[in-house]
């Protein structure tokens, strides 16, 4: 049931939202921790977003993860962040999948150990029917890869270049079938995209906050999502209410 102090009306609750859940080291180096301590605060927290956008309304969350780049960190940590991807799985996809949430990723499973590869697809195959929500899941993921991949296809496929279209495009897309996020956050404080779905960020309006990922809670969120109703989203053009006035 929508939350009584949610007071969003649904036409103006984002349909998605995307997150750069960043700042878990930083949130761990302010503490004293290993920085590993901080992905793990990260990860419970993202159990409490999840259950907020089941609440709120929201139908697609995109979570950034993992991008092509973090490769570049040192192997503990990339091997910590492979596990917590795996335990995750093991320990939240049977309540994920009684709450409805379907599971998708984005990016590249080939990198990924076998094992884990399996239990990916098996995530993505048993939760395929669930509508509550679209967890799109962006671990080795990378809006340049993305596109690289995208042009491939479109070449392999012999698609004849007066028939590339931004449409066409979207479908070799990681998120064919999903709609452009309508809100992007990030957390931690960075002005940067960091290869965040570069191509469907087009139009989506961003809300940035100093406030470190395993700090950023309901409330927020909230916060984020009244803010993003606010907006007045003009698509290059003029604002209706700006247009109307006008022509009166
Ligand atoms: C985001 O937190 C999580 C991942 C990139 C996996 P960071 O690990 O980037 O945390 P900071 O930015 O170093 O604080
Ligand atoms: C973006 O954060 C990637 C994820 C949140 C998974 P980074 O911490 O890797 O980005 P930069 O290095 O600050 O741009
Ligand atoms: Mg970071």
């Amino acid at each position: 049931m929508a939350n009584a102090s949610f007071n969003i009306s649904p036409e103006k609750c984002p349909r998605h939202v995307a997150i750069i859940m960043d700042g878990n080291g930083r949130w761990a180096l302010s503490r004293g921790l290993p920085r590993l301590a901080g992905h793990k605060a990260g990860t419970e927290n993202l159990r409490r977003i999840i259950r907020a956008s089941v609440e709120f309304g929201v139908k697609y969350l995109t979570i950034y993860a993992f991008s092509t780049e973090n490769w570049g960190r040192p192997s503990e940590e990339v091997q910590g962040l492979m596990f917590i991807l795996e335990d995750v799985i093991d320990r939240e996809l049977t309540e994920l999948h009684k709450e409805g949430v379907q599971l998708r990723h984005i990016g590249r499973l080939e990198r990924l150990a076998p094992s884990l590869q399996k239990k990916v697809l098996n995530a993505i195959d048993l939760t395929k029917k669930n509508d509550r929500l679209v967890l799109n899941v962006a671990f080795n993921y990378g809006g340049r890869d993305e596109i690289v991949n995208a042009i491939q296809h479109i070449i392999k496929d012999g698609v004849r270049p007066e028939d590339v279209t931004d449409e066409l495009v979207n479908r070799y897309l990681y998120t064919a079938g999903v709609p452009d996020p309508d809100l992007i956050i990030r957390t931690s404080g960075e002005l940067r995209v960091s290869n965040f779905l570069i191509w469907q960020a087009a139009y989506s309006e961003w809300y940035v906050t100093p406030t470190y990922w395993p700090d950023f809670n309901r409330e927020e969120y909230r916060l984020a999502l009244e803010t993003f109703a606010s907006r007045d989203r003009r698509y290059g053009k003029v604002s209706s209410s700006e247009y109307e006035a006008s022509n009166a």
